[in-house]
């Protein structure tokens, strides 16, 4: 196995720690392995005939090169980088940025920075873009804009995208709106391609076949990432190294098909809530990135024969130790229908050692001369054993230390065991038809054309719901 490769610990999830009632059996394991072994060849057989395309994103070498160019073009030249995007259009690229550089990196000098400040603006909340543009005024002319949609489409990132066009070209004019706009979308179709096409923008693709929340290694996350020192290259050969491992018809050893397993067997037995706890401030964000790609991929209403059914894991969000002190009761008391996904690291890159003072009262002598690495290990182990002690099943994914490598792997690992779990499932991991009725509603409400029946059917909506308030 490749040094620093991450490993998914799953001892806690088996009877020998939590019980009968809510582990499973090494056999049991092995009695799926068959079926398992199959679906992954199914897999490698459907890659080979060009499905599963974000599996081919880490030896991309045109994809790369595309990145790259884009990076030497601009690298040196901005003080501000902004993103313009939502959902599998930013949610990577917030999740690099925390996971690989400084947790105050766009307060750092320039030079301790070596890229530009990052602002990723997920949203259409009018206080913080109008505070991000307060920010960036003074060095409008030093900010360059990276606006990603597949589908160029989304009111959300068009309606920044427009707001930022008609700054730009305020202020700097034509030559300034073209030197400062870079647009990430569909290579050939969609309505952002079109307005590329015509005016002319630098732009990046998302490769065909890929989707949104399954995109972060290609132009999407890599661009923003690369520009801000990040390596991009040990990111990608992270992602290789982990495909590469969940091609392996050898279930025990096939890292994504076991979690895959683990958790729908989990899931059958009415463990229907995944709890991705992280012990790092680094991975705090890979979680709020993983929640979209599992909520979004395996919450469907109807399976691949069209068969009405309810499908679902819910993704849930924690930090630990913070949510110690917030959820853990719950987690422990509370109704056992969770897996917990405890992130792990063992060699942070920094440490702060607790100093020796005199006279410290005899209870926190325990503490002098520790560490905080120690003192988080330690809660991180000390909150699975409370857990398991109340039979909550708990895996953890180990990371040797937080590098682009492991990130790239883990990135891979959660991609690959949406492909697997969907099979699983018995769904489509990679449509979102849920997501689109909401889209549609905004669009009536906004007064696009076209939307008539929806605005209709929205009105009759507001009367049934009524006017109670207190
Ligand atoms: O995973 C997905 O497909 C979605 O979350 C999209 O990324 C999100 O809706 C943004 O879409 P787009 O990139 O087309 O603007």
């Amino acid at each position: 196995m490749a040094k620093n490769a991450i490993a998914l610990e799953y001892g806690a999830t088996l009877v020998n720690a939590v019980g009968p009632e809510h582990g499973l059996t090494l056999d049991e394991i092995d009695r799926s392995t068959p079926r398992l072994a199959a679906i992954v060849d199914e897999i490698e057989r459907e890659r080979a005939g060009g499905k599963h395309r974000y599996r081919e994103l880490p030896t991309d070498r045109e994809m790369l090169r595309e990145v790259k160019s884009a990076i030497d073009e601009y690298e040196g030249e901005y003080e501000n980088l902004v993103i313009l995007g939502i959902g599998g259009s930013a949610l990577g690229n917030i999740a690099l940025q925390t996971a690989l550089n400084s947790p105050y990196y766009n307060l750092l000098s320039k030079k301790q920075r070596g890229g530009p400040r990052l602002f990723v603006m997920d949203n259409v909340d009018p206080v913080q873009f109008s505070a991000m543009l307060e920010v960036i005024g003074p060095d409008l002319k030093r900010t360059l804009f990276n606006v990603i949609s597949k589908s160029g489409e989304t009111a959300e990132t068009a309606s920044q995208f427009l707001t930022i066009c008609d700054l730009l070209q305020k202020k700097l004019g034509v030559r300034g709106l073209r030197r400062q706009m870079v647009v990430t979308t569909d290579p050939k179709s969609g309505t952002m391609r079109q307005i590329v096409d015509k005016a002319g923008f630098a732009a990046m693709s998302v490769p065909d076949g890929v989707g949104g929340r399954f995109s972060v290694l290609s132009a999407v996350g890599l661009f923003s990432a690369g520009m801000c020192g990040i390596d991009i290259k040990a990111l990608l050969a992270g992602a290789a190294e982990m495909s590469r491992r969940a091609a392996n018809p050898v279930v025990r050893e096939n890292p994504a098909a076991l979690l895959a397993l683990l958790l729908h067997e989990h899931y059958a037995r009415g463990k229907r809530l995944h709890v991705m706890m992280s012990y790092s401030y680094q991975l705090k964000d890979l979680a709020d990135w993983y929640c979209q790609l599992w909520a979004e991929s395996l919450g469907k209403n109807v399976d691949i024969h069209g068969r009405p059914q309810v499908i679902g894991p819910t993704p849930i969000r924690a930090v630990g130790t913070t949510d110690q002190h917030s959820q853990v009761q719950l987690y422990r008391e509370g109704p056992n229908d969770k897996v917990f996904i405890l992130l792990a690291v063992d060699r942070f890159s920094d440490d702060v050692k607790i100093p020796k003072i005199k006279g410290v009262p005899q209870d926190l002598e325990y503490l002098q001369g520790s560490s905080m690495r120690r003192l988080l290990n330690a809660e991180r182990e000390a909150t699975e054993f409370a857990l398991v002690s109340s039979q909550r099943p708990c895996l953890t994914i180990r990371f040797p230390e937080i590098d682009a490598f492991a990130v790239g792997q883990f990135m891979m690992l959660w991609e690959a065991t949406a492909t697997v779990a969907g099979k699983l499932f018995e769904l489509n991991p990679y449509d979102q038809p849920a997501v689109q009725l909401g889209k549609e509603y905004t669009f009536a409400l906004m007064g696009k054309a076209g939307f008539d029946a929806q605005r209709t059917a929205y009105q009759a909506f507001v009367e049934k719901r009524g006017d109670y308030s207190v």
